[in-house]
């Protein structure tokens, strides 16, 4: 039994969530963002977050080379590292990583973004973005059978090495399906997947990856890049994929447990 465990960097009290992974008896690979973090950072340096809407519809982080200094600030540095610690303290091996280290996650930029803005459509250049394209499992591997338990966040790899944002939740998926671990747990600050975001007791419980039905279309903002990277995740053969809340006590073990949404 091995699992994927995202921490959104939505989730403010990250304790419940370590204390459980700490108590785990499975191999766990943890994988986090820090999106808010890094707002807050930017913000204070002067250099506003700039969120996006693609011609599609998808919501993202416009990433020029400064937001990709911040963002190694807010995720590789801060973020990943107060993990490691806590982690440390609990007793559990831990070693932080982003997707560049050892070449874990390697994708392709886009650098060039179509978005929608104020009802005009504009292309956005110089975008440190990109896709996934392939995960390298030798270092993961490698320290999971040494025993330690890897905490990987992006930036990703592109193809000439240089440093490209991608979703936490997608790197997560990834990573579970090329270590074909048994689970995908994706936990962030809202109970599982929500039909109205802004309503928290429209939990969807179970979700048939078979019969989609438009599901994407009616899933807004950040909320539809967890559902893609989770229906990803299942059809590529994890067993247990779930997105649940990171913030009640025991969240690992709630999800594991069948709380959430479950992707069937
Ligand atoms: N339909 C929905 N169902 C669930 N959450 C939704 C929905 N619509 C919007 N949201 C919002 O999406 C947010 C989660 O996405 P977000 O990317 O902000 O956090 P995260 O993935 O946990 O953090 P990070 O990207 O830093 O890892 C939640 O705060 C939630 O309020
Ligand atoms: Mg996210």
């Amino acid at each position: 039994v091995t699992l994927v465990v995202k921490v959104g960097g939505s989730i403010r009290n990250l304790d419940p969530v370590l204390h459980d992974v700490a108590a785990s008896p499975h191999a766990i690979v943890l994988v986090h963002g820090a999106s808010r973090e890094l707002n807050d950072l930017s913000t204070s340096l002067g250099h506003e977050p700039r969120m996006v809407e693609s011609v599609r519809g998808d919501v993202s982080r416009y990433t020029d080379s400064l937001t990709m200094d911040h963002f190694l600030m807010a995720y590789a540095g801060k973020a990943n590292k107060r993990i490691v610690e806590r982690l440390r303290s609990l007793g559990v091996n831990a070693v932080g990583l982003t997707g560049l280290d050892g070449g874990i996650v390697q994708g392709r930029r886009r650098a060039d973004l179509r978005v929608r803005e104020n009802g005009r459509i504009k292309v956005l250049h110089d975008n440190h973005v990109g896709s996934i394209e392939c995960v390298d499992m030798k270092l993961l591997n490698m320290l999971l059978q040494g025993g330690y338990t890897p905490v990987l966040t992006p930036p990703i790899a592109a193809e000439d090495g240089t440093a490209i944002n991608a979703d936490g939740d997608k790197v997560a998926a990834a990573v579970a399906v090329a270590l074909g671990a048994s689970h995908l747990i994706i936990l962030s600050d809202a109970p599982g997947l929500l039909r109205d975001g802004d309503d928290a007791s429209s939990l969807i419980e179970q979700i048939d990856v078979s019969a989609l039905n438009g599901l994407e279309k009616n899933i807004g903002g950040r909320a539809r890049t967890k559902l893609r990277a989770a229906v990803d995740a299942r059809r590529h053969g994890v067993g247990a994929v779930v997105i649940a809340d990171g913030r009640v006590e025991a969240p690992l073990s709630a999800a594991l447990d069948g709380a959430g949404t479950r992707l069937v």
